[in-house]
């Protein structure tokens, strides 16, 4: 199966290489917890210098999102500015959603929610779960309080997070530029870690619904926090039609190989667009 994907794909990036001119993509960035749109600087210019169009969403409490941190005890609560952004969109205008880290769950959001308005979904170094690895299974890999810089539990129980310079520097950026290991320091704020039931039931995903869509997984092969053990369970799970693996990428594959990013990433919404011209007949997820 994943050699035969190989191959369309690889049929597709001939073809469209071959071809003219390809149409722009509209890309929608979903940065990872602590982080913000800012994250995405470097990709964004590179997308948008090969001539697509990008959106990088603040999620709730985030980046320069002003809804204070105590209105934000749900996936959705958290994922709300994604979706309106997602529902302003024209009927014409599909996207591919690219989510990084924990904006893995915004990316299943919006497939389940829009799968009429998603061209694809692209998991970099992201957690992402399927009908068989839920929000339990991916819990499991978060970094435990001991290894950030500070974890303290508020009610009932909501545990907040800080990705602290230590945290960052050896765990996430241990390959990336000193100047986004600063820009990190400057920007990072406070995270919600989300469990439990209603947790669950918001980023559960459907056969009917996530399942029509197509999806990516880009691998970073030097990340520590989804490393690359953790990354191979999630796509053994819930096999994405086009995996691409990247060398020396740390956990901020945006910053570490923005370049090799970009890349893949526009090979990545060709091939989308092609699975697309072939239509869904047995779905993609199951
Ligand atoms: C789902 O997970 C269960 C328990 O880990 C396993 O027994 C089962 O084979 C899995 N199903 C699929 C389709 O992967
Ligand atoms: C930024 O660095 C300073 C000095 O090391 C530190 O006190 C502060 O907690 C850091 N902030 C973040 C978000 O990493």
């Amino acid at each position: 199966m994943a050699t035969f994907y190989g191959f369309l794909v690889g049929l597709a990036i001939v073809f469209l290489a071959c071809s003219p001119s390809s149409s722009a993509v509209h890309f929608v960035l979903i940065h990872g917890s602590g982080h913000g749109a800012w994250c995405w600087y470097k990709l964004a210019t590179l997308l948008e210098q090969a001539g697509h169009k990008v959106a990088a969403v603040d999620l709730a409490y985030s980046g320069r999102n002003q809804v204070p941190l105590e209105f934000v005890h749900t996936f959705d609560e958290y994922h709300k500015p994604l979706f309106k952004y997602l529902e302003s969109l024209s009927p014409k205008d599909k996207v591919v959603l690219v989510g990084h880290s924990y904006g893995g769950y915004g990316v299943s959001s919006g497939l389940e929610r829009f799968p009429e308005k998603v061209l694809g979904g692209v998991f970099a170094s992201a957690f992402m779960v399927g009908p068989n690895f839920t929000l339990e299974d991916t819990n499991k890999f978060l970094p435990r309080p001991d290894q950030v810089d500070d974890s303290f539990v508020i009610g009932d129980p909501i545990r907040i997070v800080l990705f602290g310079p230590h945290f960052a520097a050896t765990m996430l950026y241990q390959n990336s530029p000193p100047e986004d290991l600063k820009l990190a320091n400057y920007s990072i704020r406070l995270t919600q870690i989300f469990r439990g039931d209603l947790a669950n039931r918001e980023i559960r995903v459907t056969k009917e619904r996530f399942g029509t869509v197509p999806r990516a997984y880009v691998a970073g092969l030097e990340d520590k926090i989804i490393t690359p053990d953790v990354q191979r369970a999630m796509i053994k799970s819930t096999p994405p039609q086009v995996v691409r693996e990247i060398e020396g990428a740390d956990h901020m594959i945006m910053f570490s190989k923005p370049q090799e990013f970009a890349n893949n990433l526009i090979e990545i919404a060709e091939s989308f667009e092609l699975f697309g011209l072939g239509g869904r007949p047995h779905g993609y997820a199951f």
